[in-house]
Order: structure tokens, then C-alpha cells, then sequence
């Protein structure tokens, strides 16, 4: 096995990704575009829980992924050196500045943003999403209309459902494509007219796995001069965002789904943000995306969403990446993306055998860049909660039920209380583990 420079600097043993795929950063020939090899060994050696307790095989990550020693380090150096409110003369107080402006920082080069002016971090994207879409609607009319998706997760439908009744406004809400399982850029053509002031739409959603043709339904609801809020927790792991190629207005992720704590970013255009009237304290930071956040910061945890980046920024350097801090997150998620679509195929391949299984998302091979590698699947024998309840024994984390994912569950006609049972890799996850994963579910769904 060849060998690269570590994320530390420490030499390690390199996995060669295996099998010729046809993802458009992968060429005919099956050679990673962005990486021929994915540092695994390395990247897992980052995870301190993963040595924790040998043997747990961690596919809950799309309700949560687990954290590198960066993160954890990062959290417990704030405590220790930083641990002060903002505002004052003394060290620590200066110190949690720093902390809080980077963190910022770090979010606006994340999402690819003009300044950390256009960032606003709080405590989920369910509370930010809450906080601007109310702002949002207070500049609407009675009758002007907030188009959903029933490929989003609760947090992207109900803040709009909700303001949708407090000021007389008309919900629409469009069905994803039962063969490509996206929001097809017809079914929202066919809904958008002078009345429509939003669109609310995720990027990838947490059951199926798919991801949305997201920029080509921005520029349709842009024609029709709506804005666009844009939920990409579940892509975010994934894939580079880059809101400025997206053409959206506003952009959601939290950190505790891309390998930091449990604290949410939202990033918006800044002359939108500026124009809204944000519920906010009177005497309170006035920065356009600073007007969306409330009260004292968690600002040990935005030490922990800094270091965060800091890990894909390491990623990337590791691999080679220029000094450029987008063109190392480029590549860190080009190299993930190269090795987690090995990891879908092999879940695609795997689910789809087993007898009795049903998956619920895209299981297309040639188009493995429609989804992310997250795999829900019912069952014609064993209930969702019986199967997860199983793989726990066996130190398999996944979930089960509808996860959120409501629209989803509701158009699929599935058991809303047992809804599906839910895997999601991550880029630490091995092959092995997907083909333990994988022996135990033929063995469980027997039933
Ligand atoms: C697609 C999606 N959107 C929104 C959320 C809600 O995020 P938060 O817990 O930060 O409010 C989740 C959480 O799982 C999610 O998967």
C-alpha cells in the first residue's frame, strides 16, 4: 500500500478505492478525479469513539456524526483559556471574541459566502430557520404564497406552515418525483406565479438520500421573483456547498451532522438579511446576519464548529490541496465523496438482495452523484424499530421511524409510527463495516 502525509504529518498506509463507477468525479476508467486513494486509516484514527468501544459500527450519522479530537480539543481549550462573555477588556473576554468572530469566519469559507457579515450561528437550523422565517413573513402580504417540499425534513416545512397561518399566507407544497425520487424542476414550474414569495427546499434529504437539482429550481423561483431558502444539514457532510454557484438566498446546516457539536449555521445574502426585521433586543450586535442571533453565544461550541472545518481543511491539505483554504475543502470533499460512493454502492448492492427488503431512495449506480449515503429500507417481515432494535445488539447504531422526514413518510404511504429503518455512512465509515452491517440485516430481516 502507498502512503501519503497524514492529517497530523504521520505517515499511514493509504486505501486504494476499489470498484470503476460511473459519478461524473470519477473518470470512465473508475480513477478518482479528486483522489486515487482515500487516507481512511488516518481519518478514523482522528475519531476518538470509534476506538472507544471496538466494534460499534456507526450509521446513525445522519442524526448525528461523531467528532474528531480536533473538536473535542477545541471545546475543552475554550473551557479552559476562553470561557468569557463577550465585550469586556480582560483576556478571556477578548479571547471568546476571537473565538466567536472566527468561528464566522470559518462558516462564511464554508459555505462559500462573501464575508462572515452574512452569518448568523445559533443554537439548530430548526431555531434559525424559525427566527428568519418569521422576518420573512412580516414583509409579506395576505395571499402571497411559501412553496414546501415533501422531500424536506419538519424543519424546512413547519416554521413555513406555521408563519404560512399567522399572516394569511397560501402553503403550496410539491411532490418529489416518485422514479428520480427529487423535486423535478417541472413540478415547480407548475406552482410558481406572481404571488410566490418563497421557495423552501432541501438539498439532500435525510430518508431517501437524494439530492435536489437545487441551483436549477433557484433560477426558477428566482424568474418568478421568489426567494429561496436552501436546508443543507444532510448535504453538507457530503459535499461542497458553494451558495454563490447555488444563486439562493439563504442557506441552513448544522455542525453536529459534519463532524462538529451541536450548534447551526445560516448563511444569507446580505442585503436580504439587512432588509428584514429580525426579532431582536434593541440595544443587541447589528450585523445583517448578527440580527438573527439571540442572546449570549455558545461560544465553547463555536470553538468546537470551527475546528470542524478545521478537520476538511486538514482533509484536503493532507491530500495534497493547494494552501487555498476553499480549494483544501474542494478536495477534502472530493476525496470523501470519491470514497463514500464505493460505500453507496456497496450498500446499494447489498440492500437490494436481500429478500423482503424494500429501499426507499435512488438506487440508480450510474447516477451515484443524485444521492448522498443515506439508505432507508422497510421490510415485508420484521418492523423498522424491530430491525434497529437488532442491529443494536450487534453494536450497529441506525434509526428508525420517519426521522423528521414527515412529507416524505406521508407520500410513500409508510407506517407513520414505524416508519423505515435509516443507515447513513460517513466518510470514516470502512467496507467492512457496511458488509458486517450488511450480514447482519440478511440475518435479521429473516424474521
Ligand atoms: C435535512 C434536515 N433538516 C433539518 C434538520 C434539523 O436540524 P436541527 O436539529 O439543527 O434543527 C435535520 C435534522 O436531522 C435534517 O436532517
Amino acid at each position: 500500500m502507498a502512503s501519503c502525509e497524514g492529517i497530523y504529518g504521520c505517515q499511514v498506509p493509504l486505501r486504494t478505492i476499489g470498484s470503476a463507477a460511473q459519478a461524473p468525479w470519477l473518470e470512465p476508467s473508475g480513477r478518482s478525479l479528486m483522489s486515487q486513494s482515500f487516507p481512511l486509516d488516518d481519518v478514523r484514527a482522528r475519531f476518538p469513539a470509534l476506538a472507544e468501544e471496538a466494534g460499534r459500527i456507526f450509521l446513525d450519522n445522519p442524526a448525528g456524526t461523531q467528532v474528531p479530537d480536533l473538536v473535542i480539543d477545541a471545546v475543552s481549550d475554550c473551557f479552559r483559556r476562553a470561557f468569557g462573555n463577550l465585550g469586556g477588556y480582560f483576556a478571556t473576554s477578548r479571547l471568546a471574541e476571537e473565538t466567536v468572530a472566527r468561528a464566522h469566519r470559518q462558516a462564511a469559507l464554508f459555505c462559500g459566502a462573501a464575508g462572515p457579515q452574512e452569518i448568523a450561528i445559533g443554537a439548530s437550523m430548526t431555531e434559525l430557520t424559525y427566527a428568519v422565517g418569521r422576518a420573512i413573513a412580516r414583509r409579506l402580504e395576505p395571499g402571497d404564497e411559501i412553496v414546501v417540499t415533501s422531500m424536506d425534513h419538519e424543519g424546512n416545512v413547519s416554521p413555513w406552515l406555521q408563519v404560512a397561518e399567522d399572516y394569511g399566507l397560501t402553503l403550496r407544497k410539491i411532490r418529489f418525483d416518485d422514479r428520480s425520487w427529487r423535486i423535478e424542476p417541472g413540478a415547480l414550474a407548475e406552482v410558481l406565479n406572481t404571488r410566490t414569495k418563497l421557495l423552501a427546499v432541501t438539498y439532500a434529504s435525510n430518508l431517501s438520500g437524494a439530492i435536489n437539482p437545487v441551483a436549477e429550481l433557484t433560477a426558477l423561483a428566482k424568474q418568478a421573483g421568489a426567494l429561496v431558502y436552501v436546508d443543507a444539514v444532510q448535504f453538507a457532510p457530503h459535499g461542497l456547498i458553494d451558495v454563490a454557484a447555488l444563486g439562493c438566498d439563504f442557506l441552513v446546516c448544522s455542525a453536529y451532522k459534519f463532524f462538529g457539536p451541536h450548534i447551526s449555521m445560516l448563511w444569507g445574502r446580505e442585503e436580504v438579511l439587512q432588509a428584514l426585521p429580525a426579532d431582536r433586543l434593541r440595544c443587541a450586535a447589528a450585523a445583517p446576519g448578527g440580527r438573527f442571533e439571540r442572546g449570549t453565544p455558545q461560544i465553547e461550541l463555536q470553538a468546537g464548529f470551527s475546528a470542524a472545518i478545521d478537520y476538511m481543511l486538514r482533509l484536503g491539505r493532507s491530500l495534497g490541496a493547494e494552501a487555498a483554504p476553499r480549494n483544501a475543502l474542494a478536495a477534502a470533499f472530493g476525496a470523501s465523496q470519491a470514497y463514500e460512493a464505493d460505500l453507496m454502492r456497496q450498500m446499494i448492492e447489498g440492500l437490494t438482495a436481500i429478500p423482503g427488503l424494500t429501499l426507499r431512495g435512488p438506487a440508480d449506480l450510474q447516477r451515484l452523484d443524485r444521492r448522498v449515503p443515506t439508505f432507508s429500507v422497510t421490510s415485508d417481515r420484521v418492523s423498522s424499530r424491530g430491525m434497529a432494535a437488532a442491529l443494536a445488539v450487534r453494536g450497529i447504531h441506525a434509526w428508525s421511524g420517519h426521522n423528521y422526514a414527515y412529507e416524505i413518510a406521508l407520500q410513500l404511504g409508510l407506517d407513520m409510527d414505524d416508519g423505515v429503518l435509516r443507515l447513513g455512512a460517513a466518510h470514516y465509515n470502512s467496507a467492512e463495516e457496511i458488509a458486517r452491517t450488511l450480514n447482519a440485516l440478511e440475518d435479521i430481516a429473516r424474521g
